[in-house]
C-alpha cells in the first residue's frame, strides 16, 4: 500500500480536519503558483466535507484563487440528482464566493465522446503541466466497494494507464455512462487524498491497506503518485479490519 493512513473516530472529525487541510493547501498553493486546482470527488462521502467547508470555512480561503474540477461525472444533466457537480453546487459552490469562471464542471449533458475532448482541453488550459500531463494541486477521491475510484472500474481498468486526460467509462452494474480523469492524470497530482467512511468500505479498505491482494484489479490500489503525496483518510468503521 502506498501513502499514509489516518483514522478518525467519526466522519465529522475527518471532514473537519480535512477541511482545515484544504484551506492550508489553498493558501500555500496560491502563494506558490498564483492559483489552486482541485479535482472534487463525487458520490455521497464528500457531501459532509463540502458542507463543513461551506459552513465553517467559507471565509477562510481566497476562493478567487481556486479552480474546481471534477475527477469524474455521471453523463446526466447538471440538475439531475445523480450529478456530482449538482451535489457540490448544493453543498458548497452556492455558499462560497467563487467566480463562475473558476468552476470547471464536466458537462454530463453533452455527448460523452465530445465531452471527453472538450473537458480535456479545459483541464489542460486551466492547470499546471508536468511530465506532459496536467498537475492538480489536490485530487480528492472516493472508494467504491469494488475498489473503483473516480469512474475507473475493475471491469475496465484501461482508464488507469490511458495516455488521455479523461475517458468515457461505464458503471459495471447500471451501465450508466461516466466521464473520468485517467489514472495517469490522477497520479500526476501534487496531493491525492482518499476519503473513505462507513462499514461498507471496511472489506475493500482491508484488501488495499493490508495488501491482502495483488491490487492488480483494484483501481484504487493502482493510484500511486508519480511525485506527489498520497493520503488515505478514513473513519473507525471503514478501518475496522486494518492491522494496527
Ligand atoms: C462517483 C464517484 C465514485 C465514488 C465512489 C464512492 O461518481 O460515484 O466518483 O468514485 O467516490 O463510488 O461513492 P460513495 O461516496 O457514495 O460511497
Amino acid at each position: 500500500m502506498n501513502g499514509s493512513v489516518t483514522i478518525f473516530p467519526t466522519p465529522g472529525d475527518l471532514a473537519m480536519k480535512f477541511a482545515e487541510e484544504i484551506v492550508t493547501v489553498i493558501s500555500e498553493s496560491a502563494r506558490l503558483h498564483g492559483s489552486v486546482s482541485i479535482a472534487l470527488s463525487g458520490g455521497s462521502t464528500p457531501e459532509l466535507l463540502y458542507s463543513v467547508i461551506a459552513d465553517r470555512f467559507s471565509h477562510s480561503a481566497d476562493w478567487k484563487t481556486v479552480r474546481f474540477f471534477w475527477g469524474d461525472e455521471r453523463c446526466v444533466p447538471p440538475g439531475d440528482i445523480e450529478s456530482n457537480y449538482g451535489m457540490a453546487r448544493r453543498c458548497l459552490l452556492d455558499k462560497i464566493k467563487i467566480p463562475g469562471s473558476n468552476i470547471h464542471r464536466i458537462r454530463g449533458e453533452n455527448d460523452p465522446l465530445f465531452e471527453v475532448i472538450r473537458y480535456s482541453g479545459e483541464v489542460r488550459t486551466n492547470t499546471r503541466s508536468g511530465d506532459g500531463f496536467p498537475v492538480f494541486d489536490l485530487v480528492i477521491l472516493g472508494l467504491g466497494e469494488d475498489g473503483h475510484t473516480a469512474s475507473i472500474f475493475p471491469s475496465d481498468i484501461s482508464s488507469l494507464d490511458s495516455d488521455n486526460i479523461c475517458e468515457v467509462a461505464f458503471h459495471p452494474v447500471t451501465m450508466q455512462k461516466r466521464i473520468t480523469l485517467t489514472g495517469r492524470v490522477i497520479n500526476n497530482a501534487d496531493r491525492i487524498t482518499f476519503l473513505v467512511t462507513g462499514k461498507k468500505k471496511a472489506g475493500i479498505i482491508g484488501k488495499i491497506i493490508n495488501k491482502r491482494s495483488s491490487g492488480q484489479n483494484i483501481p484504487a490500489a493502482r493510484i500511486v503518485p508519480v511525485h506527489g503525496v498520497l493520503k488515505w483518510l478514513m473513519d473507525e468503521e471503514a478501518a475496522v479490519f486494518l492491522r494496527r
